[in-house]
């Protein structure tokens, strides 16, 4: 199927008014009834040629002109809204999708609790939400351009077809952040659409605002560890924002999160078709001691402990995402009704202003971790990362079933929260994986073992062999149970220009 066949087809459900219809007949694809709104559809079509350069000049490397099966969205029904179809990269169709609006919806919690959502931006909290909305923003590109050399080393062309899934994926929610700011926030919102595309991941005079999105993702380990981690950090923020009771931002978040799922299965999968193909040849190379590290290698997989390092790496840089422990910005979020928690409409059991209520924040008080109760609206940052380490751990227990299976004795496990932190109460702390409190001399002695190390990184990037046969795999990675859309094992994802 071709770009164009996607886009003739009548996109969107006609099942009655619950759906919004996307047009796709528009420059733009939107279900915002664009067309109507000549001042903000002008903003947006001006915007668009900058970001199409942007995307030219620090999109993927390469692959531009090759024919991609991609999915692009066509509804916001969640039953049916993606199609299929070979598309040029630099022809996606990135458009502006809002998950249909709920008629009557209050604000949730926060001081404003019980009002009509909002539809507009509420003046007084104009500041605070742009800000959010911008470091979201920030991240999406972010992330595209910390990607961006990986094609030419992928694993397969299932690999490289999911790497371009996502990547178009976080151009559009660039796009989905840069409509709020252009419809809502007036010049300053138009300036900083523009700032968007200007700031460049690991540059050192305009680098993206947060730390992970400046880290380098160079092989495809990182990518894995980083869908799996990074991108359920992003699924967290855009949990809390979906609750906002500005109601376009809700709405925007809400139908992100639908793409923002498939980021994370990709991680979880591909760490865990890492872990199949290691455990079958160290079974059948009569392999039986994980920590026999030059047995494994020599066998042409990544070895388990190196595998454990780059969890605790890309678990320990995420987790600094979430900010500080106590934050007054977290507690003027929620109280103002922008941000709340995770899973907050469904949250049973406290009255949702949180002015009386305690959290429990774990901190380092005379060399010792020590566990007090912080006022919870100060303590937000904290609780929605402790949400987040739950969140992680169904899918490291998903990677334990595998070794499980293949009777190897290993098992992954989630570094203590304050191990490698740079923000937050463990900054500057040095805390073992188990959670002991260290000393300088001890965490230098160890922390080779616990984070990659150069060897690490060297034997990594000897593995990063590009294997672009259809239906063929890196002898590191194990093939996925099922294809894309349920493709045949053997199906052209990229056809290579
Ligand atoms: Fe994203
Ligand atoms: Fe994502």
């Amino acid at each position: 199927m071709s770009a164009e066949d996607i886009l003739s087809d009548s996109a969107g459900s006609t099942s009655g008014d619950r759906f919004v219809e996307i047009s796709y007949d528009d420059v733009i694809p939107n279900n915002v009834a664009l067309g109507s709104d000549k001042q903000l559809q002008r903003a947006l079509e001006g915007w668009r040629p900058k970001y199409l350069d942007w995307w030219s000049g620090m999109g993927p490397v390469g692959y531009q002109q090759s024919e991609v099966y991609l999915r692009t969205a066509v509804g916001v029904d969640p039953a049916g809204w993606a199609k299929f179809g070979y598309v040029k990269m630099p022809t996606y169709r990135w458009g502006i999708l809002l998950a249909p609006k709920v008629e009557g919806r209050t604000i949730p919690f926060g001081r404003h609790k019980g009002e009509p959502a909002w539809q507009e931006v509420p003046g007084e909290h104009r500041a605070l939400l742009r800000r959010l909305i911008v470091v979201q923003g920030d991240t999406e590109p972010a992330s595209v351009e910390q990607q961006r050399f990986l094609g030419a080393t992928a694993p397969s062309l299932y690999d490289m077809r999911n790497l371009f899934q996502v990547n178009v994926e976080e151009g559009r929610h660039l796009w989905a952040m840069v409509y709020l700011l252009v419809k809502y926030f007036g010049k300053d919102g138009r300036e900083e659409a523009q700032a968007l595309l200007e700031r460049q991941s690991g540059q050192m005079d305009n680098p993206r605002i947060l730390g992970a999105f400046n880290e380098r993702t160079p092989d495809w380990l990182s990518f894995f560890m980083f869908t799996f981690f990074t991108d359920r950090d992003g699924k967290m923020q855009l949990a809390a924002l979906a609750e906002s009771g500005f109601d376009p931002l809700s709405r925007t978040c809400r139908f992100m999160l639908t793409e923002e799922a498939h980021h994370m299965f990709v991680g979880e999968t591909g760490v865990q078709r890492t872990i199949e193909a290691t455990c079958a040849a160290m079974v059948k190379a009569g392999v039986k001691e994980p920590n026999d590290v030059e047995a494994a290698r020599q066998l042409g997989i990544v070895d388990l402990p190196l595998l454990q390092r780059k969890l605790n790496f890309h678990a320990s840089v995420t987790r600094d995402l979430f900010g500080a422990d106590i934050s007054s910005n977290a507690a003027e979020a929620f109280s103002s009704g922008i941000k709340g928690r995770f899973n907050e409409g469904n949250l049973k059991g406290d009255d949702h202003l949180l002015q009386d209520a305690t959290y429990p924040v774990t901190r380092v008080v005379d060399g010792r971790l020590v566990v007090e109760e912080a006022p919870a609206l100060r303590a937000l940052n904290a609780r929605l990362l402790d949400d987040f380490i739950v969140d992680c751990q169904g899918g490291i227990d998903r990677w334990n079933k595998s070794v499980e299976k293949a009777g190897v004795a290993f098992k992954f496990v989630q570094p203590h929260k304050g191990f490698n932190r740079r923000i937050g109460e463990f900054a500057g702390k040095r805390i073992s994986p188990a959670g002991e409190v260290l000393t300088e001399e001890q965490w230098a002695a160890k922390s080779g073992d616990w984070l990659p190390n150069d060897d690490d990184m060297r034997f990594i990037r000897s593995l990063m062999k590009p294997c672009h046969e259809p239906g063929k795999y890196a002898t590191w990675i194990a093939p996925p149970r099922v294809g894309v859309n349920n493709q045949p094992g053997d199906f052209e994802y990229v056809k290579i220009a």
